[in-house]
């Protein structure tokens, strides 16, 4: 792309979640100059779509070393001890600071939170809003927040590349923006820290819970960068999502976990509560045990889903707690107050994402990543329900901490205008928009809930030729996709699966939601031990 536009900024915040916001608003109050880009709208994103709730021991008889414990047991040997105590000792007080900040939480009859539970937990830690509406209105609290302290945002702008100076070290990120006047077109905002809470990629898969724009936008380009990403194998699928069809693809509405929290039941197609006797904590066994029950009871009968049985709840109760799924449910024809709903795992959560430290920081000097897109270690093999919206308000805090006492103490190193790049680089070249469907239905069918050897060899090849294809298109035609949202987003795609099946591939046992058919068994002599995976930018 030819250089447009160029902002200069103390840092520039990626995304605009719940990390992206909590991130830029603490920027901002710490005096630093603070720019927001987002790919679609200020509260496009997954954050918007989270229902459950943000888990904190802030109940009675709750302790941070409880909710430690529970993150530690669904992590499955893999999470970093020390990163899980700091989400869980400091997540108090940033869901409190959260609240001072406008979001507004459900509250008990006795006037605390209203707190409920999900897979994993044995308390009840749920802080929820809205009923089913959590990051509806974290995201509305933290958008209003944005705006009135003037923050500058940049909406409808896809980040392409890191930018960096002679050293090495994060100058700024190329960007491509649509349709925003004077900021139209590609260019660029110089700065010394850049921090990447650009969300997941569950559109990887066919059929996910996320949003179209969770594209692995900010995994792609840290690895474009070099920068170092972790743990890409742990997808994890959330067991009730409602059942639209088996070639159902995009976006598929969540029937939060926090409905079983509340009591429903799991039963196959016989009315069977399959779930009982297979772990003590039945439906509400981490999350990972339930995707792999509802799986294999699937396949014993032969069934494309089973059913979420909540009728007991009655009228009132969905009405008032879970409006949000009942809307949701009676849009598609059917009515949890009536019938039991059809519900089957689908992609939800990206446990790994770009490696960073306990403040946020990247490999990469002055790059941070945050909320999904991060791999802080918190999630280990199988992320605890409800920590994610957790993990991207105290990491975004620290993560603000970090970059402000750099920059009072001046050792932020001094903006070094950076060139912007002439081309894509060569070894990603840019893949037509209809390659995304493909790549779904590849990774769908190859990398899936359920792997082996076979199906992600499988895989790999079908990718490694789209892959080729682009570049032979590139080299010895000189043609590329025209650049554009749906090219840049089918590109990263496909380089986050590429990672994330060689990844796979590699784990030659079943951990957490990494689900090997061939190796069915956890091997804790080998395999506890991350992927780490840099790309050595000359090569694919
Ligand atoms: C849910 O509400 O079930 C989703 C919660 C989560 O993914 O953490």
């Amino acid at each position: 792309p030819a250089p447009g536009w160029a902002v200069a900024a103390d840092v520039v915040v990626v995304g605009s979640g719940v990390a992206g916001l909590t991130a830029a608003l603490r920027c901002e109050a710490a005096g630093l100059r603070t720019v927001v880009v987002t790919k679609a709208r200020l509260d496009d994103g997954s954050t918007r779509w989270a229902q459950g709730g943000v888990a904190a021991a802030l109940g009675e008889g709750d302790s941070p070393e409880q909710h430690l414990d529970d993150t530690l047991v669904a992590g499955a040997g893999l999470c970093d001890a020390e990163a899980v105590r700091i989400l869980v000792t400091e997540g108090p007080d940033a869901v409190r600071r959260l609240i001072a900040t406008g979001a507004h939480f459900d509250e008990s009859t006795e006037g605390g939170l209203a707190l409920t539970r999900e897979g994993g937990h044995h308390r009840r830690r749920i802080a929820h809003a809205g009923g089913d509406a959590t990051g509806a209105e974290i995201s509305r609290a933290l958008v209003e927040a944005v705006r009135t302290r003037g923050i500058r945002t940049v909406e409808n702008a896809l980040v392409l590349d890191l930018l960096t100076d002679a050293d090495g070290r994060t100058a700024g990120v190329t960007l491509h923006v649509m349709g925003e006047g004077q900021h139209d077109g590609v260019g660029a905002v110089h700065a010394p820290a850049v921090v990447l809470a650009t969300g997941g990629m569950g559109q990887v898969f066919s059929a996910t819970t996320n949003p179209a724009v969770s594209t692995g936008d900010g995994v792609a380009l840290a690895l474009r960068a070099g920068a170092e990403v972790s743990d890409l194998e742990f997808v994890q699928f959330h067991p009730t999502v409602l059942f639209l069809g088996p070639d159902a693809e995009g976006q598929q509405p969540l029937v939060s976990e926090a409905v079983r929290g509340e009591g429903a039941h799991l039963v196959d197609a016989d009315g069977v509560r399959f779930m009982l006797g297979q772990h003590e904590l039945a439906e509400l066994a981490p999350r990972d045990v339930v995707a792999k029950g509802i799986t294999r009871r699937m396949q014993e009968q032969g069934t494309e889903h089973v059913y979420l049985d909540a009728r007991h709840f009655g009228a009132d109760m969905w009405e008032r707690r879970f409006p949000t799924i009942l809307a949701a449910c009676r849009a598609h024809g059917i009515d949890p107050v009536t019938e039991p709903i059809p519900v089957a795992p689908a992609a939800h959560h990206a446990s790994g994402g770009v490696r960073t430290d306990d403040h946020g920081r990247t490999t990469v000097p002055g790059l941070y990543a945050c909320g999904e897109a991060a791999c802080t270690g918190v999630h280990g093999a199988n992320r605890l329900a409800s920590n994610s919206l957790l993990e991207g308000l105290v990491y975004a805090e620290r993560i603000a901490a970090d970059i402000a006492a750099g920059h009072t103490a001046g050792t932020l190193h001094a903006r070094v205008p950076a060139p912007l790049p002439h081309s894509y680089h060569p070894e990603h070249p840019l893949l037509p928009p209809e390659a995304r469907l493909t790549i779904q239905r590849i990774m769908t069918d190859g990398a899936g809930i359920l792997r082996s050897a076979d199906s992600l060899t499988r895989a790999a090849d079908l990718l490694d030729g789209l892959h080729t294809e682009a570049r032979e298109a590139l080299h010895e035609n000189g043609k590329t996709s025209e650049p554009g949202v749906d090219t840049w987003e089918a590109t990263n795609l496909l380089c986050v699966a590429r990672v994330l099946v060689a990844a796979a591939a590699r784990r030659e046992e079943t951990r957490g939601c990494h689900w090997r058919e061939d190796h069915a068994d956890r091997d804790d002599t080998t395999w506890r031990r991350h992927i780490v995976v840099r790309l050595n930018p000359d090569r694919t």
